[in-house]
C-alpha cells in the first residue's frame, strides 16, 4: 500500500504520542482503514532533546523549510502550541496545498479567517478535532453529526485544570490557592497557570465551538471571560447548600439573532449532567432543535487522548475525496451585550431592621425577582451576617445595577455568580 507522507511541526509529548500511535497501531489501521502513513520529517527546536518515545533522530530537523517546502510531504501535523510561529507555518503549509492537522486552539482561534481562507483558496484540508477537548469528538459532531440542527446552546466544561481545582475545592472545602499549589506539585497545573485559571484556554476553545455551532465566526476577543481566581471556598460551600455545583463553564447561546459567548465560574444544579463531570474530565452539553439535549464526555487533554484525535483526523484527511471546510458564513456575528440567567448573590449585610427591605426593594426597582434567600451563621463582631440570594432569571445588567445602588454602609456585595442549567 502506498504510504502517505507526513511532516510534524513539533515533537513534544503530544507529537511523541502521535508517533507512538502510528508505530504501534499503524498496521491495524492499515488493515481497518485502508491507509498507511510514513513520517518524513519532524521540525523540532532542539535536535538533541531526550523524548519520551524513541523517535529516529534522522527524522529531526530544526529548519521549518524541510517540512513546509518539502514536496514529498502531503499532510502537516502541527502540535508545537502557541500562536506563532505555529499559525504562520500552518498558513504556509496550506498555501502549498498541504493538508494541515492541528491541535492548536490558540493559533486557530486567533487566526481563524486567515487559516480557513488559506485552506479554501488552495484546496487544502484543515482538520482540528484535537484543538477542542482532546479525545472527545465534538468537532466531528458539530461539523457532521448535528448538521440537521439549529443549535441554540452549547455549554461546556472545556478546561480540565480548572475543573480539577473546582472539584477538589468542592469535595474538600479547600481554598483556591491551596488546591492550585497542590495541582502544580502534581503536574496537573502549569507553573504559570494563567491560561487555564483566567479562562483564556476555554475562550479559544469556545470561539471554535460557537463558530461551528452558529455558522458565524465568533472571534475570541468578543468572548466575555472571567477566570476562577476569585472563587472562594465560602461561595462553593454556600452553593452546595442550594444544591448547586460550581464549574468554569463556557457558554454560547443564540437568542433573538444575537450570540452570547462567555466563560465564567457558573453554578449548575446538582441534578444537571454537567455537575457530575469531575476532576480533569471535560464535557460539552449541546441543545439542538431536532436532536434535543445531549452531552459529550471524556478526556479533554493529555498526550494520548490528544494523539487519538490527531490520528483520527489524519485518517479522515487521508481518506477524504473532498476536504470539508467549516460551514461558516461571511456575515459578522452580532454579539449580545447583556444576557439573562439565574444569579447567585452573596453579600455581607448589617443585621438590623430594614436591610432586607433595602436589598429586595433595589432588586424590585430593577425588575429582579428573588427566588430564595438564606441568612447564614451568626453576626460577626461588627454586626454583619452573610445573606445569599438566588434570583429568578434576570438580566445581568439589572442585577449589577441594583447591587451598585445599595447603601454600601449597610450591605456589600461579596460575589455574583451566574447559574445555568435550570
Ligand atoms: N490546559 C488545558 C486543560 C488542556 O487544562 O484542559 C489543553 O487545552
Amino acid at each position: 500500500m502506498e504510504k502517505i507522507k507526513v511532516g510534524f511541526l513539533g515533537c513534544g509529548n503530544i507529537g511523541c504520542g502521535v508517533y507512538k500511535l502510528l508505530e504501534t497501531y499503524g498496521k491495524e489501521m492499515e488493515r481497518n482503514e485502508g491507509v498507511a502513513f510514513q513520517v518524513e520529517k519532524i521540525l523540532v527546536r532542539s535536535l538533541n532533546k531526550k523524548r519520551n518515545w524513541d523517535v529516529p533522530a534522522a527524522l529531526f530537523t530544526d529548519n521549518a523549510q524541510d517540512v513546509l517546502d518539502n514536496d514529498q510531504i502531503d499532510i502537516v501535523m502541527e502540535f508545537m502550541g502557541g500562536e506563532q510561529p505555529a499559525a504562520s507555518y500552518m498558513i504556509r503549509a496550506l498555501e502549498k496545498g498541504k493538508t494541515v492537522v492541528t491541535a492548536n486552539k490558540m493559533a486557530l482561534a486567533s487566526h481563524w479567517d486567515e487559516i480557513v481562507s488559506a485552506a479554501r483558496e488552495h484546496g487544502a484540508g484543515l482538520y482540528y478535532e484535537a484543538s477542542v477537548c482532546g479525545a472527545i469528538p465534538i468537532i466531528r459532531a458539530m461539523n457532521e453529526s448535528l448538521q440537521a440542527n439549529r443549535i441554540s446552546s452549547v455549554m461546556g466544561i472545556i478546561n480540565g485544570t480548572t475543573n480539577y481545582i473546582l472539584t477538589r475545592m468542592s469535595r474538600e472545602g479547600a481554598a483556591y490557592e491551596d488546591v492550585l499549589a497542590d495541582a502544580q506539585r502534581l503536574g496537573l497545573a502549569e507553573p504559570d497557570p494563567t491560561a487555564d485559571v483566567e479562562g483564556y484556554d476555554a475562550a479559544y476553545k469556545l470561539s471554535i465551538l460557537s463558530t461551528l455551532a452558529f455558522h458565524r465566526h465568533v472571534p475570541v476577543e468578543k468572548i466575555y471571560r472571567e477566570g476562577i481566581t476569585g472563587v472562594t471556598a465560602l461561595d462553593v460551600a454556600c452553593g452546595r447548600e442550594f444544591g448547586l455545583t460550581l464549574k468554569l463553564l463556557a457558554v454560547a447561546k443564540q437568542e433573538d439573532g444575537k450570540i452570547q459567548a462567555r466563560v465564567h465560574p457558573t453554578f449548575v444544579p446538582d441534578s444537571h449532567p454537567l455537575a457530575g463531570v469531575s476532576d480533569a474530565f471535560n464535557a460539552v452539553y449541546v441543545d439542538g432543535h431536532a436532536c434535543g439535549e445531549m452531552m459529550f464526555y471524556g478526556r479533554g487533554a493529555g498526550d494520548m487522548p490528544t494523539a487519538s484525535a490527531l490520528v483520527s483526523d489524519l485518517v479522515k484527511a487521508a481518506r477524504a475525496k473532498r476536504h470539508q471546510l467549516p460551514a461558516v458564513g461571511d456575515e459578522p456575528c452580532v454579539m449580545a451585550d447583556d444576557w439573562s440567567c439565574v444569579h447567585f448573590v452573596r453579600m455581607r449585610a448589617k443585621d438590623e431592621p430594614g436591610v432586607l427591605a433595602l436589598v429586595s426593594g433595589k432588586f424590585a426597582e430593577h425588575g429582579v425577582s428573588i427566588s430564595s434567600m438564606v441568612q447564614k451563621g451568626d453576626r460577626d463582631e461588627r454586626g454583619y451576617v452573610q445573606l445569599i440570594f438566588l434570583t429568578h432569571k434576570a438580566s445581568e445588567r439589572a442585577v449589577r445595577c441594583a447591587l451598585s445602588q445599595m447603601d454600601g454602609s449597610r450591605v456589600s456585595s461579596g460575589s455574583v455568580i451566574r447559574v445555568e442549567g435550570f
